[in-house]
């Protein structure tokens, strides 16, 4: 594929689409159009399917599509747990508050409908690693097991979580983790880099929509100095 103007140059204007605004000021709109609005504009969303361990050895796993990479030296990403509810804590945060370490697991095109059914509100103590038919494996330097079907597993360790808001519902907690070992399909990676037509990485966008990335194209990056 090209990239969408192949032809522009320093120096050209642009043909945009965009015209008269609607203008929002959060404090005038409630927390669930805020959400909305999010969602929908902050899109594609990477998914981290992520996996814990309650302290008696319970597997969780959920997704969450407020997720990205922040650093790489140390290697740390970061998910983004809400509150849907007063006084609610979703089973992964209690899970990674209480061990320290979760495995994040990647959303591929083949694992999304599973993925999206281990959204529901199971109980506390529910696998829903069996309870959707993906199979648990042992991490290497954590307890949390990995998810096999996935293509890349990430396994962390907890650096810190950062309150956001008063823990009202759409507030959040974003949990900081690093990076301790990760494990890769021999078949995505190929000279220290992910092969995206087989990687198939799915991304969420508003309500209940999801993408595949299907088309890609390469822009270098000039070099000014
Ligand atoms: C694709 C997808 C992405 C999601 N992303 C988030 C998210 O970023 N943050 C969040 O709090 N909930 C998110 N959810 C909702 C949680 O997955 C859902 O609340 C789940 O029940 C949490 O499970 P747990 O209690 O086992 O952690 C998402 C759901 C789906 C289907």
């Amino acid at each position: 594929m090209t990239s969408p103007n192949p032809s522009w140059k320093p120096g050209d204007t642009v043909e945009s689409p965009v015209g008269e605004m609607v203008e929002i000021d959060p404090a005038s709109v409630s927390a669930t159009d805020m959400y909305k609005l999010i969602i929908g504009s902050i899109v594609p969303r990477p998914i981290a399917f992520v996996s814990t361990q309650s302290p008696d050895g319970q597997d969780n796993l959920a997704p969450y599509s407020f997720f990205n990479g922040v650093s790489s030296n140390p290697p740390c990403l970061m998910i983004s747990v809400g509150t849907p509810r007063p006084d609610f804590q979703k089973d992964t945060l209690r899970n990674i508050e209480a061990t320290n370490e979760f495995v994040v697991n990647s959303a591929n095109e083949w694992l999304i409908e599973p993925l999206v059914h281990s959204a529901g509100e199971f109980p506390y103590g529910v696998s829903e690693m069996s309870e959707v038919g993906l199979t648990p494996l042992d991490s290497v330097k954590v307890g949390p097991k990995r998810v096999k079907e996935s293509a890349v597993q990430m396994e962390c360790r907890l650096l810190k979580t950062v309150q956001i808001g008063d823990g009202s519902p759409g507030s959040s907690t974003v949990v900081f983790g690093e990076i301790v070992f990760v494990h890769v399909d021999k078949n995505c990676y190929k000279d220290g880099k992910i092969i995206f037509d087989n990687y198939r990485n799915i991304g969420r966008l508003g309500g209940f929509g999801y993408g595949k990335i299907s088309e890609t194209f390469e822009i270098p990056v000039p070099k000014i100095r």
